[in-house]
């Protein structure tokens, strides 16, 4: 029946796999499906108000993944969030759009992803977004942005709340960066992240909502006749032709919806976009993965890439507080975005050196700790291209979010390019049950130890004028938990105790050669397959300096050129 009977067969209806199917159902004569878990959040408020970041935490839109036990933070589990619904996780995020630096896009390049590179990146981001020019208001409360970085009509709306906070905070939050040797960085989303910013939000000023992946690519869009959504229903497993050759075919996916279970059948491609914590669950469960994960639930291996699942990234997110000596209104958008040399000062080269002197340990302990699946030489190559990104590159290392609400003065802020690598595997051939997600938080010291470094330089600038005047008694971690000039380890313990997932995972599914540890490649077709793609955060190589949703925006754009460059070229 032609209800089950598509050319493409998208998972996940998120961030990235929306894109994907509102290029390719724009070719008229392709038929293309969604299979998404979660339903319509249109009229869902803790997903519409601006201001509601948080709202949507823990309710039914929340799939709230629980991590093993993170052995090196202390030992407590963690919840990774991401959205269930129909525009997935941009449903549920803070709506932050800021990029990446150009010379981590232009790595992707540099380890073997031909055509993967800033440049031509660029016009995707551009072409996934409209740069909602600020009023004249908002330009004297701070928005600001140079035009040639930004895209004119794309479907996804970004600028700056309607509501921003008053322009007398930005003047007094400059005067304090610059006194820190930190420049103002009149718009970050041109492949130079480095400074103070005042970035743009994926929002629609004129309706004052949020602007997430399906206000933004699905609904106007959903009379299309050749594009439908298959809502509340869960994807099984890739289902394979049996006579494959030497590539394994892909015919459908196998459902669980509301009628049972079922296959929704695709004739050109399945696409996987599931997300980080999914797809290559996926691909597991579909036999694309380590036999010696396979085998332990008696899946028959289809394609044997052993590092599936593997390469698991992820941020560490603390924050200091203080009370407010004045009443904010509006929403902030102000990010510090210091580099290394920044953070250390005079001490960044010792820090380099004992970093530098590390990464042959680092990589030796990835390799263990995945039994192998990931090479040591693989994972040496990823640490040096990292470290030269942080020391050399000079790309941002943590951000730093300001948040001046109401009566209090808040902070949050994570290092951006942890070394720690952990993986996310299944524990069951059946996919209704959890996978063990284990992200390894602060496996290394040198992580944590930078999640200290950057509280003392976040308490410094909350103690440096003007700063200082605006705030009164620090209220987290507070000068009873974390005295003045308190020593390393005690900062750290706090970081242990008060860290969160900062809910950017990525490189479950790398882009990466095959022999480099890949799973997809630079067509983001996983190896071994015909046709089957990941697109999604999950084949990102490496973490990045900026937010996800905006590079991953601009990823899918590409991946639907790619994808309809070989079937209509
Ligand atoms: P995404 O999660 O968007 O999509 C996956 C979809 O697949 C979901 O709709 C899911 O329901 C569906 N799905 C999963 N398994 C399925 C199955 N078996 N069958 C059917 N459907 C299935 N980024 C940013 O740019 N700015 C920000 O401010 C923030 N802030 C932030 C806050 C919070 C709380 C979170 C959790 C994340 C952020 N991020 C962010 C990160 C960013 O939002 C995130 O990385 C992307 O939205 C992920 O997009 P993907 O396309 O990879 O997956």
């Amino acid at each position: 029946d032609d209800s089950s009977h598509y050319d493409f067969v998208i998972v996940g209806g998120g961030t990235s796999g929306l894109v994907i199917a509102n290029r390719l159902s724009e070719l008229r004569d392709v038929t293309v499906a969604v299979i998404e878990a979660g339903d319509s959040v249109l009229n869902n408020h803790n997903v519409s108000t601006v201001t509601g970041y948080g709202r949507a935490f823990g309710t039914e839109i929340d799939w709230a993944y629980q991590t093993e036990d993170q052995t090196y933070a202390g030992g407590g589990k963690q919840t990774m969030r991401a959205g269930k619904a129909i525009g997935g996780t941009s449903t549920i995020n803070g709506m932050s759009y800021t990029r990446a630096q150009k010379a981590q896009i232009d790595a992707w390049e540099h380890v073997g992803n031909k055509g993967w590179n800033w440049d031509s990146l660029f016009p995707y981001y551009k072409k996934s977004t409209r740069l909602q020019v600020p009023t004249s208001d908002q330009i004297d409360q701070g928005a600001d942005y140079y035009i040639d970085y930004h895209g004119k009509d794309g479907p996804v709306k970004i600028g700056w709340p309607r509501a921003m906070t008053n322009s007398t905070m930005l003047p007094q939050l400059d005067e304090t960066f610059q006194r820190l040797g930190l420049p103002f960085n009149r718009d970050a989303n041109g492949g130079s992240m480095v400074g103070l910013t005042v970035h743009p939000n994926t929002v629609d000023r004129e309706a004052n909502v949020r602007h997430d992946a399906a206000r933004a690519y699905y609904w106007p869009y959903e009379n299309r006749s050749n594009l439908k959504i298959i809502s509340n229903t869960y994807a099984n497993k890739v289902i394979w032709a049996s006579n494959a050759g030497s590539e394994a075919v892909a015919i459908g996916v196998e459902v669980t919806g509301v009628d049972g279970i079922g296959t929704i059948y695709a004739s050109k491609e399945v696409i996987l976009s599931a997300g980080s914590l999914k797809s290559s669950v996926l691909l597991e469960l579909s036999g694309i993965g380590n036999p010696d994960v396979l085998s332990k639930y008696d899946i028959p291996v289809r394609v044997n890439i052993s590092t599936v699942g593997e390469n698991l990234q992820d941020q560490t997110n603390s924050g200091l507080s203080y009370e407010g000596n004045a009443l904010w209104l509006g929403s902030p958008t102000f990010s510090a975005l210091p580099s290394a040399s920044q953070i250390f000062g005079d001490n960044v080269s010792d820090v380099a050196s004992l970093v530098n002197a590390s990464l042959a340990d680092y990589a030796r302990a990835v390799s263990k700790y995945s039994n192998g699946a990931v090479q040591e030489v693989n994972a040496l190559n990823a640490f040096q291209l990292q470290y030269d990104l942080i020391f050399k590159s000079q790309v941002p290392y943590a951000e730093i979010v300001l948040l001046p609400i109401g009566h209090s003065f808040s902070s949050e802020y994570w290092p951006l390019l942890p070394f720690s690598r952990g993986s996310i595997h299944i524990q069951s051939a059946d996919s209704s049950q959890p996978p063990s997600i284990n992200p390894n938080y602060f496996m290394f010291d040198q992580d944590l130890s930078a999640n200290a470094e950057v509280a003392r330089y976040v308490r410094k600038a909350f103690h440096t004028a003007p700063l200082s005047n605006l705030v009164g008694e620090e209220l987290a971690p507070g000068q009873e938990r974390v005295p003045e000039n308190a020593s390393e380890p005690i900062w750290e313990s706090w970081v242990k105790s008060n860290y969160r997932s900062n809910f950017h995972p990525v490189g479950t599914a790398s882009m990466l050669p095959r022999d480099k540890g890949g799973v997809v490649g630079n067509d983001l077709r996983v190896y071994g397959t015909k046709n089957v793609r990941v697109v999604d955060a999950s084949i990102l190589p490496f973490q990045l300096c900026g937010h996800l949703t905006s590079t991953l925006y601009a990823v899918a754009e590409r991946a639907s050129d790619l994808i309809k460059r070989r079937y209509i070229f």
